[in-house]
């Protein structure tokens, strides 16, 4: 079936997290008054019709009692089919381990394979919420191996990822792949090295995966277990909720082959349960919408080619680089030449419009940036860029 992904579905009354820090209605997003919030990593788009489908179906069985996914074989089943389809990647029922989202997967390896007080390896700017996994959740030490900008497009420091891999109590490299919200999809080359660089060092890689599947047309994402056949020190954390819009339903795959490490990070994290609706959502979306994502991709790709063509043409002095992965804009004020407080100031209290301060991403180099979610129908999107170019 065909979408439609302009129409505009109110959110307001339905606990979502991105509008009600807006406080009101989508379907007053003309109001000059109704603050425009684009700081979440969720769709303002309708989900999938065979999901919704799915849903009904469980909510139509009346019960929905303590459950776990490994009860359902079609659960292990459809993620191994999704990947064998997309990425040619060969999973194993088995290596799969059902969490509730993708951070409790990751604070799970963190506490299996470290110490209090280890360090755990990212590279800023990156999801802002790994700091508080490191530092909050289990109490380790950041040790921020930075990107380097080269006109906005970020790559790895090679010789300092090198380095601090080297220091022994450096224990887990966390990657984001693709990098919220930088946008880059490591090429293979990247990704080996990164693995090599990793082993030599006996470092844990972590890669979380959860935007793998928003990818701009002209690129390839390339899961971290495709790129070596050594599986023993590496963990793959994906999720169905950034691709089919479900974040709350929670649920996210920790896939973990290496039997050695499955076995310490099952005793660290035991049995989760989920929920009934986790379950069918999961084997919907991976087994009957590979159209609807077809047509997400392509209407959130032009999405971000209208936002960043605004951009250009009404405030040139934004730099902003078209994101290989994600629906994530990384966008950098600093022509502007004004305080992160100023910039702050102008967006979110004369514009109205709600991003994200860069220093969620990156506290010491982001206070120029502003992260820009636009998975949204573009008539939001447009009143948004309309307002920014307004006070810039
Ligand atoms: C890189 C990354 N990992 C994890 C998450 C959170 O995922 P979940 O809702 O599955 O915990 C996000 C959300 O934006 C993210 O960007």
């Amino acid at each position: 079936m065909k979408y439609n992904f302009d129409e505009i579905i109110e959110r307001a009354g339905t606990y979502s997290v991105k509008w009600e820090q807006a406080g009101g209605s989508c379907l007053q997003y003309q109001n000059p008054d109704q603050k425009l919030p684009f700081q979440i990593a969720d769709m303002d788009l309708p989900c999938p019709e065979p999901l919704i489908q799915a849903l009904h179906k469980v909510v139509d069985h009346r019960m929905y009692g303590y459950s776990f996914a490994s009860a359902e074989s079609r659960y292990a089943q459809s993620i191994i089919d999704w990947y064998k389809r997309r990425y040619d990647l060969k999973i194993n029922r088995e290596w799969i381990i059902c969490a509730n989202g993708s951070i409790e997967g990751v604070n799970g390896a963190i506490r299996a394979f470290s110490n209090v007080g280890d360090g755990i390896m990212i590279a800023r700017p990156v999801y802002g919420h790994f700091t508080e996994c490191i530092e909050e959740d289990t109490y380790r030490k950041v040790i921020d191996c930075h990107l380097i900008n080269n006109n906005g497009y970020y790559t790895m420091d090679w010789e300092k990822f090198e380095d601090l891999c080297s220091v022994p109590t450096n224990r887990i490299f966390i990657l984001c792949s693709p990098a919220n919200p930088v946008g880059r999809v490591w090429s293979k080359e990247e990704l080996k090295k990164i693995i090599a660089i990793c082993k030599k060092h006996n470092v844990l890689l972590v890669s979380d995966e959860v935007h793998c599947d928003i990818i701009s047309k002209d690129t390839k994402h390339h899961p971290i277990l495709t790129m070596t056949e050594d599986y023993s020190n590496i963990i793959l954390v994906t999720a169905i909720n950034k691709t089919f819009n479900t974040a709350g339903l929670i649920c996210a795959n920790v896939i973990i082959p290496d039997p050695c490490l499955r076995g310490i990070y099952k005793k660290e994290f035991g049995l989760k349960l989920t929920t009934p609706f986790s379950i069918g959502a999961l084997i919907s979306v991976y087994n009957d919408c590979d159209d609807w994502l077809y047509q997400v991709n392509e209407y959130i790709e032009g999405n971000i080619d209208f936002a960043i063509a605004y951009l250009k043409e009404h405030l040139p002095g934004v730099k902003v680089r078209k994101p290989e992965g994600t629906y994530i804009l990384w966008l950098d004020f600093s022509e502007y030449g004004l305080t992160p407080e100023e910039i702050h100031s102008r967006i979110y209290k004369t514009a109205k419009v709600i991003l994200q301060d860069g220093t969620v991403h990156d506290p010491i180099g982001g206070g120029q940036f502003q992260r820009m979610c636009v998975p949204c129908p573009r008539p939001i999107l447009e009143e948004a860029l309309m307002r920014l170019a307004k006070v810039f």
